[in-house]
């Protein structure tokens, strides 16, 4: 068993700076939607990149188990499992606006752990925005950076100071309840973002661009990067009660720390029914 996982960061942030600088390849063509179910888009590019970045591991890596979104998981009874997401942003990407990612994460898990279901932990991260040229990556236990340089967390300490990030699925957004939480915390807060892309969002927290991000119903590839990123930037990632975060929760809630047990509190109260009040008309909302 390694005694430390050192050194998986500078291929890993090669390899996202590779496939970044293939997915501005694709941005620049102009590519044509394709659709994986209704509203779910997937391009030429969001396969290119998982193709290259599974190469890249393999070529190095050959025994390690990797789980990307467009092919799925491939599982050769492993201690490290990469999650990547090739493209994360790609409804952005199909549309010709420039925030999208590609996002890489290492988990490492003893092969007693896997047997006894205790969970993996992440030790390596790296998301890489090829359209401002801005790597963020993270090593357990030894901070967050980016391009380089070591990023901490906002100090913002109240709720109503914050500007916040949020996202909606494409798929089976009419189930989803995210609007009624958008639509609150709006009220309470300097506003919340939407900008499409998760990992970005997460990224965002850590480097105090935004002071908190949630989401419902991410998945492993769209979380397992950022959320050591958010933590090694001295923030808080947890389920939407506070309980800990796993990679497969279906509730990600990511801050600053300070103003994480307020997000509780405003996200507890929206579900208790805050906020079904009927909408005004249009002229008492002009008055
Ligand atoms: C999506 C983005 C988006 C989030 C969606 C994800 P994709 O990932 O991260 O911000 O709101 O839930 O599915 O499909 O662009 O990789
Ligand atoms: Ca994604
Ligand atoms: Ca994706």
């Amino acid at each position: 068993m390694p005694s430390n996982h050192d050194g998986f960061l500078p291929a890993m942030s090669d390899i996202a700076r590779e496939a970044g600088a293939l997915l501005m390849h694709y941005f620049h063509q102009h590519l044509k939607i394709e659709y994986k179910g209704d509203a779910d888009l997937v391009t030429a590019a969001d396969r290119a990149s998982e193709v290259l970045i599974r190469e890249r591991i393999r070529a190095q890596w050959p025994a390690h188990d990797i789980l990307g979104e467009e092919q799925g998981l491939s599982d050769q009874g492993s201690e490290y499992r990469w999650y990547v997401d090739p493209l994360d942003g790609t409804t952005n990407f199909a549309h010709g606006y420039p925030v999208f990612c590609v996002s890489m994460g290492l988990e490492y898990q003893t092969a007693q752990d896997r047997a006894s279901g205790k969970a993996g932990r992440r030790i390596a991260a790296v998301v890489y925005d090829p359209t401002r040229d801005e790597l963020f990556s993270a090593e357990q236990g030894k901070g967050a950076r980016l391009n380089g340089e070591g990023i901490q967390v906002s100090k913002t300490a109240t709720l109503k100071e914050c500007i916040l990030g949020t996202g909606f699925p494409s798929h089976k957004r009419h189930k989803n309840p995210n609007i009624h939480f958008y639509h609150q915390i709006t009220l309470r807060t300097h506003g919340v973002r939407r900008a499409g892309s998760a990992a970005l969002d997460l990224c965002n927290v850590a480097s105090g661009r935004f002071d908190g991000f949630w989401e419902f119903n991410l998945n492993p590839w769209d979380t397992a990067a950022g959320v050591l990123i958010v933590k090694e930037a001295g923030g808080k990632v947890s389920r939407f009660d506070g309980s800990a975060f796993e990679i497969n929760s279906r509730e990600t809630l990511a801050s600053n720390g300070l103003v994480h047990e307020a997000m509780i509190s405003e996200l507890r109260e929206i579900f208790a029914g805050r906020g079904l009040e009927p909408l005004p008309a249009l002229s008492e909302y002009q008055r």
